[in-house]
């Protein structure tokens, strides 16, 4: 046997840590995608290497919740992994279908989000649901137009829906600095049992959500640039901001309607939402960062091949 899926990777545009906290969020796909291959096997293989539950937990959980027997799995991905575009989850999501085989979507997202759950502790679905939906989602703690499926996890029920988002823009600025998303992620919360401002920070960051929302709707990009401005102050209220990140973010704000940091900070990215890609993109390289000019609308989880 021998089966193979695709997952796209993705940027928060709205929402990151806030939705940890059952705040809403907005997310899109993008066109840089990764791919997993399984085959029937005597032991357990990644990428050639004998697979140990320490130095690959995501491929351990999803052979372990999925049941499965021992497989050889080869990754190629063009998503840099750290880099707050959700590498895990494009993974996460191609080995689990891959694993399956015949998996609804609806659970395809849900076995991957309980892989992340189990790699990482606290996380919301909102990774893993963008990877295999595609296009792009809204994630609430409340009934959402156009539902795609509900997620529990131990803090409650998170509603997917399908979000139109037509083709934009991205400019993405990696750091070239990866951060783990599970210390930011507990971080943030520690912030947050503490301060008052943190706490407010990620309620505010749920009002944007939802005006960015409306804005999406009506493709008003200018009011879309100006909220992820106002998103990434609050995110720098809550720690999650660098140096780094700020100096790439002031680089590309001459040709950007706004910037922000995606993805779980630390480190990772930067996103610049733009019609003059090639110029934000040399902002950026000018700065020592790698620019992907990428567009949302990418499609979610594909079956790539099949045999056997
Ligand atoms: C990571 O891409 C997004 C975070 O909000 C964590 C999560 O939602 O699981 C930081």
């Amino acid at each position: 046997m021998m089966r193979s899926y695709s997952a796209p990777a993705k940027v928060i545009l709205f929402g990151e840590h806030a939705v940890v906290f059952g705040e809403p969020a907005i997310s899109a796909a993008i066109d840089l995608r990764s791919r997993v291959t399984v085959r029937d096997s005597a032991e357990n293989l990644l990428n050639g290497m004998p697979l140990r539950r320490d130095s690959s937990p995501y491929a351990f959980h999803a052979l372990e919740l999925t049941e499965s027997s021992p497989m050889e799995i080869t990754v190629e991905s063009a998503i840099p992994a750290g880099g707050g575009l959700g590498s895990s989850a494009a993974f996460s999501v191609s080995l689990v279908a891959s694993l399956l085989g015949n998996g609804s979507p609806g659970r395809v997202a849900e076995l991957a989000f309980n892989v992340e759950l189990r790699s990482q502790g606290r996380a919301s679905p909102i990774d893993t649901s963008t990877a295999v939906h595609g296009q792009g989602i809204f994630v609430s703690r409340e009934t959402v137009a156009n539902e795609l499926w509900q997620i529990s996890g131990p803090s409650g029920i998170w509603h997917i829906g399908d979000l139109r988002i037509g083709r934009m823009n991205i400019v993405i600025g990696y750091s070239g600095q990866g951060a783990a998303t599970g210390p930011m992620v507990e971080r943030v919360r520690k912030l947050c049992e503490r301060f008052e401002v943190a706490r407010e920070a990620i309620s505010e960051i749920g009002s944007i959500s939802l005006e960015a929302k409306r804005a999406l709707e009506r493709n008003d990009i200018v009011t879309l640039g100006s909220l992820m401005d106002r998103n990434q102050k609050l995110l720098s209220v809550v720690g999650v901001s660098t140096r780094r990140l700020e100096k790439l973010i002031q680089a590309v704000a001459p040709y950007s309607y706004g910037a922000k940091l995606t993805g779980a900070g630390g480190g990772g990215s930067i996103i610049a939402l733009t019609d003059r890609p090639e110029k934000a993109a040399g902002a950026i390289s000018l700065l020592g960062g790698v620019p992907y000019i990428c567009r949302t609308g990418e499609t979610g989880l594909r079956r790539e091949e099949d045999e056997g």
